[in-house]
């Protein structure tokens, strides 16, 4: 394939932007009475108002062109049929088959995948139900009430994310932790406020051999035996989530007591498979087939709708107007919604390990900007935070605020409060407040002429600062489903728009290969060939003090 920037598409829009980018989207809205209602979409619980971007019919329907020529569907189709797209690891990329029904069959290299899916899923039913009965008993008789997930990336960020934004559907006597990073201080803390006796480690690696993944695990071990216990009570308090087989037993964890996965899932990818067990852990199976039900929900409109209608290319296409067009290398995920503060740090592994490159499908180097840098917490406490620069700093930051109508608990008047100032929000960035509305305020509330003339300048807003609207019905499994398969989805169409493989994560390598050559180096000294600047560094490690 070409180079975007050779697309006619592309090229097209970039006359587009030069006659349009000065418009107004106070004056798009004033010339088109219809276009919140046409720039917004609902999908089963989830509505999506996209209406506050700056762009019109015309460059919509340049960006769906650019799509259509950069090959999005038919990209899209040799996914979900088990293609093996992933052209660097020569692997299929089959998420999408984790949430299929039984009754579908998808194929890799002649065999139908979703029969092992699904006796996978029924595997975490039986575990789960026996675990949150109080059947499965710990190796002194005492049943679980503290489940801790080890894992880190996709093997953490997912399954934490979720079961944290589902708590109102868990069961509080069932405590879910998760460890993550090799800094002791994470597991440490973990250890202190749980029982050797009542605890159940989930050590989840689809490798099992990454670095902090596996140190942690041992950490636990050892706490374990330490506390009295042998090694053969070990598999009555871990068990495990990973396509290594071969190590899971080496680690002593019973093979009937680990849940497996496949090379077709990516990390990112992967908390729909077995990665997903603290979640059904958590809030039972039922929930867990739920939340794969909304996914497969966003994946049957993925596959079917229009690109004009179709909810993820039009956040993804959005996404590439912002980022190729506009200059806006940031991408800001703002949930107006505390259970969903891990949101964009899920977010950040799926979208920036995914489109965070540069190699084209030839190797070449593209020439264009690619993934965004995405950040971003929970409103309203940003607003009080970072959202100056939103509102008047040099960057423009495009950012998708998601809001839930209907929370699981109401608590006086704080639900209206929150979603007064999610609304509030949008409506300021894409407004703003011009000069002249600006000194009559101030005029209003008394200030004299000299105060307006050295005020009004930092007090205007310019506006014309896109978001989208995301809402939820309200926050359960099924919504929670749609929206993150919704953002796999348009990181999966820009991918394609850029020319650029969405699946592996090279760029993660090298720095693991050095950590693994530094590391004895903190106990000899550095290395002949280690740069002054970190053999500088590691002598002053040594020397464990500063001066
Ligand atoms: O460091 C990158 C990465 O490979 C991620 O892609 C992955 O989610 C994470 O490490 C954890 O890998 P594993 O599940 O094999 O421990």
């Amino acid at each position: 394939m070409t180079s975007l920037t050779a697309a006619e598409a592309y090229r097209a829009l970039g006359s587009y932007r030069d006659r349009f980018s000065a418009r107004h989207m106070r004056d798009l809205f004033a010339a088109d009475p219809g276009r919140a209602r046409r720039y917004s979409a609902t999908l089963g619980p989830l509505h999506l108002d996209y209406s506050k971007n700056r762009i019109d019919d015309e460059g919509l329907g340049l960006l769906f062109g650019l799509a259509r020529e950069r090959g999005v569907e038919s990209a899209r189709d040799a996914m979900l049929s088990g293609e093996k797209i992933n052209f660097t690891e020569g692997r299929a990329v089959l998420h999408t088959a984790l949430r299929a029904p039984p009754d579908v069959s998808i194929h890799v290299d002649g065999a139908d995948v979703v029969p092992g899916v699904h006796e996978v899923l029924d595997r975490m039913a039986v575990f789960s139900e026996r675990l949150r009965s109080g059947e499965w008993l710990g190796a002194t008789g005492k049943p679980i009430s503290d489940v801790v997930n080890i894992g880190i990336g996709g093997s953490h960020l997912g399954p934490q994310m979720v079961t944290e934004a589902l708590a109102a559907f868990a069961r509080p006597e069932m405590r879910t932790h998760f460890v993550s990073n090799v800094d002791g201080a994470d597991i440490g803390s973990t250890l202190d406020a749980i029982d050797p006796e009542t605890a159940l480690f989930v050590v989840a690696s689809k490798s099992f051999t990454t670095q902090e993944t596996m140190t942690n695990a041992h950490t636990a071990r050892d706490w374990f035996l330490a506390s009295g216990r042998s090694l053969s009570d070990v598999p009555r308090h871990f068990v495990a989530v990973s396509t290594n087989a071969e190590a899971v037993s080496g680690f002593g964890i019973d093979p009937d007591n680990m849940f497996g996965f496949w090379s077709w899932v990516g990390g990112r990818y992967s908390l729909w498979s077995a990665i997903g067990l603290p979640i059904a852990l958590s809030i039972g199976m039922t929930g867990f087939r739920d939340l794969l039900a909304g996914a497969r929900a966003m994946d049957e409109h993925f596959a079917t709708a229009p690109l004009e209608e179709n909810l993820p290319v039009i956040l993804a296409m959005l996404g590439v107007w912002y980022i190729n067009f506009l200059d806006a290398p940031t991408h800001a995920v703002l949930p107006y919604c505390e259970y969903l503060d891990r949101l964009p740090d899920y977010l950040q592994q799926a979208d920036m390990e995914s489109n965070g490159k540069l190699a084209q499908a030839d190797g070449s180097t593209a020439r264009h900007a690619t993934g965004p840098v995405v950040w971003g917490s929970t409103g309203t406490n940003g607003q009080h935070a970072y959202f100056q620069l939103l509102h008047q700093g040099s960057h423009l930051v495009p950012a998708d605020f998601i809001a839930v109508v209907n929370p699981p608990r109401r608590y006086g008047s704080h639900h209206d409060l929150l979603l007064a100032n999610c609304l509030a929000q949008t409506e300021a960035l894409m407004l703003g407040r011009d000069p002249e509305t600006t000194a009559a305020a101030m005029r209003d509330a008394g200030a004299d002429e000299d105060s307006l003339a050295r005020l009004v300048g930092h007090r205007q807003f310019a506006g014309n600062r896109p978001s989208n609207t995301v809402v939820l019905e309200a926050l359960t499994p099924r919504s929670l489903g749609m929206l993150i398969a919704l953002y796999e989805h348009k990181i999966f169409v820009q991918g394609v728009t850029w020319g650029i493989n969405s699946f592996d994560q090279w760029g993660v390598e090298l720095g693991k290969q050095l950590a693994g050559e530094i590391y004895p180096e903190l106990t000899s000294g550095p290395g002949e060939q280690r740069n002054p600047s970190t053999a500088a560094l590691i002598e002053l490690i040594r020397k464990k003090t500063i001066e």
